[in-house]
């Protein structure tokens, strides 16, 4: 069966850097704090209204798509993963669709959060496997600054993230072994909402009795959004950050080695592991526990915090363009959060 290959990979980060020392401004936080418990110096905020998820995801799919050697209209399918769309819906392909004037191509928008470039990517190489498409625009980007508590109550959650987007063209190829050796997804949603964002939603609180109050006040008419849900702060992020770190230490590893022995593969084979940037000392404990060297796993969380979707195309971009991953090389992509979902690819490049 025919393979997919990277053809072209591009990312874009915004340009309004702010240091852990500019959130001091907002909440009662500290360098010290976000450093030591996250690796984290720095990340980057999208203009609050001349960008959105979608225009930095265009923005990085141009780079991708005039690396591939191609037009947005040689395009023939959009993949694209966010968890802070521009609308509820319709998703953020379809805008990508519309901005980059590209052919009535299908497109398809994934919710995986985290792991969401990697099941996105999965899909994509299933479509170029059996033959259906030849050239696919996958993307993964977010605005998470748009729709993070910034006061102190939201202090655990909204330091970690930051804006940015990754993006890749994927093509078939008929080189003798290169390409996307195989993906591995999976889910446990017994964890759903540890790490959340509820409202606006159609759960009434099916799932979420702890909110009680703010449906037992609303209106017909509010109980999507409501002024006691945004009284509650709501309409902000969950997340039980502890429990989170402790399933990604696992399974994040787990997948890595389910990658490698599908493949008769071994971890002294990797050549370069790209881990979701979650927080450094995740990707530390990942590569402690596959034994890998500092130069087999590449981390930039210091400079972008968590770009959730966009952390692992915006990582392996960057790795590429410091000529730290060779063709031939055998890259190992892994992913873990909410849902719980986590996922992982193989690739030699
Ligand atoms: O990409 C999606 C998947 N997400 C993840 O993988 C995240 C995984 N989890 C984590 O990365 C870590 O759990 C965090 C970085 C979120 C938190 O680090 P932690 O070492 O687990 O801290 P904690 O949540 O146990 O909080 C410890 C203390 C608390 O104070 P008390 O109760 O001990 O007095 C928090 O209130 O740190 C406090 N705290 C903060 N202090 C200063 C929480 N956030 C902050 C903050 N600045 N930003």
């Amino acid at each position: 069966m025919q393979r997919s290959k990277i053809a072209g990979i591009g990312f874009y980060v915004p340009k309004n850097v702010y240091t852990n020392d500019d959130l001091k401004k907002y909440m009662d936080t500290s360098d010290e704090w976000i450093q030591e418990r996250t690796g984290i110096k720095e990340r980057r905020y999208a203009d609050r209204l001349g960008e959105t998820t979608t225009t930095m995801g265009v923005e990085a799919a141009r780079i991708a798509i005039e690396r591939a050697g191609t037009t947005a209209q040689d395009i023939d399918f959009v993949v694209f993963a966010t968890l802070s769309p521009d609308y509820y819906f319709p998703g953020c392909g379809v805008l990508l669709q519309r901005a980059m004037k590209m052919k009535e191509v299908g497109a398809l928008d994934i919710r995986n959060q985290c792991s969401g470039f990697v099941y996105a990517l999965s899909v994509a190489d299933q479509f170029i496997k059996t033959g259906m498409y030849k050239n696919i625009l996958v993307v993964g980007a977010e605005k998470h600054s748009f729709g993070l508590d910034f006061s102190t109550r939201g202090r655990n959650v909204s330091v970690i993230f930051g804006d940015g987007a990754g993006a890749v063209v994927l093509q078939p190829t008929n080189k003798e072994g290169q390409g996307i050796l195989s993906t591995h997804l999976h889910s446990d949603g017994e964890s759903a909402e540890i790490l959340a964002m509820y409202n606006p939603g159609t759960h009434a609180n099916h799932w979420t009795p702890q909110w009680q109050s703010a449906f037992d006040e609303a209106e017909i008419g509010q109980l999507f959004m409501s002024h006691a849900m945004i009284d509650e702060a709501q309409n902000f992020p969950y997340m039980d950050g502890p429990a989170v770190f402790k399933k990604a230490v696992i399974k994040i590893p787990e997948v890595v080695e389910e990658a490698l022995s599908q493949n008769g593969l071994n971890k002294s084979d990797i050549d370069m592991l790209i881990p979701h940037q979650a927080n450094l000392r995740i990707a530390q404990f990942v590569q402690q526990k596959l034994g890998l060297s500092d130069d087999k796993v590449y981390n930039n969380i210091q400079k972008y915090g968590n770009t959730t979707a966009a952390s692992v195309p915006i990582a392996l971009c960057e790795a590429w363009e410091a000529g730290r991953i060779k063709e031939g090389d055998l890259v190992c992509l892994a992913a873990f959060g909410s849902g719980f979902t986590w996922a992982g690819a193989l690739i030699r490049w």
